[in-house]
């Protein structure tokens, strides 16, 4: 029986995806995408071939497509990466955050309810929780305070998770995890924003004093909380993942600079983000002493290991920034991606 995985060729879902084929091979996947400008078909590439992962192209918030590929593919479960993910972008223009991340759930939920799908994943975020002070850390029962459109909307995304669970007794399960980092991810997220500008001696734009403080999570450790959550957690249960990883934005700049061998003079103080949060930190606890699982990575050696993939994938991260990387998808289905 297959799973339905949403935003399978962005960042976290496309690690996802590529790890699950190598460590589940009994488990198909249908990866539907929308390609934004997140959405890249090159991190698939090696998935060729491959017959147990189909991919469609579609959009979560259109109903119509989307029972297409319900009726089609009849998945046992559905685990949802696919939203809007970009903090600033939201601040910018919230639309497409409602659109993406808030409809496209409800969509999701009513058609999982529909076909009878046995298991549906929220993947969330921390930054429901809103922002913490310089100490303590987010619990499951944290009141939602999100302070970012991005936020709301996931945390509008959740009660719809949670409303679909208390009123149609959907078997769904949320998880919250905390910041990702490793290979794929997009050229606007602080760590591969900032090794690409270092590597090509570019200034590095600090928001603020850069003392906030964010939680590092592996995106591998991610993937494997969320297989542990998917597969033993109780109906309607939520989960904290976090990487035990807490580091200032500025500590994170300054050991990537002194790995890839620059000088501290790239760092440019910019403007802060309007409303940014001050720290985030997760407890995790209930992860770990229900299921079993903790992050496996050290952040020193996660981050070193993803210096090396920037290093060594120079072409993915220089398509992604001039746009090219969207020709793959006309190499590959033979008609251009709208912009
Ligand atoms: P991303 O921006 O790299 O990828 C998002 C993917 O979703 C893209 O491939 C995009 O094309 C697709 N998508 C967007 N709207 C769509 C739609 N309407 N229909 C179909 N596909 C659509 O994001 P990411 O960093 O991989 O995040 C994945 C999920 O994890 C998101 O739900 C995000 O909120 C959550 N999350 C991310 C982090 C993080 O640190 N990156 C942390 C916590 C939670
Ligand atoms: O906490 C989980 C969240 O982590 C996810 O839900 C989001 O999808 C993901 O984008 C991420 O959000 P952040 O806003 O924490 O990540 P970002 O990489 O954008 O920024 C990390 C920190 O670095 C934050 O304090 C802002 C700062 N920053 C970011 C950029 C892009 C800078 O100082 N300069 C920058 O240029």
């Amino acid at each position: 029986m297959s799973v339905l995985v949403t935003g399978g060729a962005g960042f976290i879902g496309s690690n996802f995806v590529l790890r699950s084929r190598r460590l589940r091979p009994d488990v198909p996947l249908v990866d539907v995408d929308l390609l934004t400008y997140a959405g890249n078909l090159e991190n698939l590439a090696s998935l060729e071939g491959d017959g147990g992962h189909v991919f469609v192209r579609a959009d979560v918030a259109d109903r119509a497509a989307m029972e297409a590929v319900f009726a089609e593919h009849r998945p046992a479960g559905v685990i949802h990466f696919a939203a809007e993910s970009h903090v600033d972008r939201s601040i910018l223009d919230a639309t497409p955050f409602v659109r993406n991340n808030v409809l496209g759930t409800q969509i999701l939920l009513d058609l999982s309810r529909a076909h009878g799908v046995r298991r549906f994943l929220q993947v969330s975020t921390d930054e429901v929780y809103g922002t913490l002070g310089p100490t303590g850390a987010f619990r499951e029962d944290t009141p939602l305070a999100p302070n970012s459109p991005y936020a709301a909307s996931k945390a509008a995304a959740d009660l719809l998770v949670r409303a679909a669970v208390h009123t149609h007794k959907l078997d769904a399960v949320i998880t919250r995890c905390s910041n990702n980092y490793g290979p794929f991810q997009f050229p606007e997220k602080l760590i591969p924003l900032m090794i690409a500008n270092a590597l090509e001696d570019k200034p590095l734009p600090v928001y603020g004093d850069g003392l906030q403080v964010r939680d590092w999570l592996h995106v591998e450790d991610h993937c494997d909380a969320i297989w542990t959550v998917y597969e033993q957690a109780r109906a309607g249960s939520i989960y904290n993942i976090g990487g035990n990883s807490e580091r200032t934005n500025l500590e994170v700049v300054r050991r990537l600079l002194a790995a890839l061998g620059k000088g501290e003079e790239l760092i440019r103080y910019v403007a802060d983000r309007p409303g940014h949060d001050r720290r985030y930190a997760m407890d995790a606890s209930r992860l770990k002493a229900d299921l079993g699982w903790s992050p496996a990575w050290r952040f020193e050696e996660g981050l070193d290991a993803t210096i090396t993939w920037y290093r060594e994938h120079r072409g993915w991260w220089e398509r992604v920034r001039s746009g090219a990387y969207r020709d793959y998808y006309e190499r590959q289905y033979g008609r251009r991606l709208p912009a």
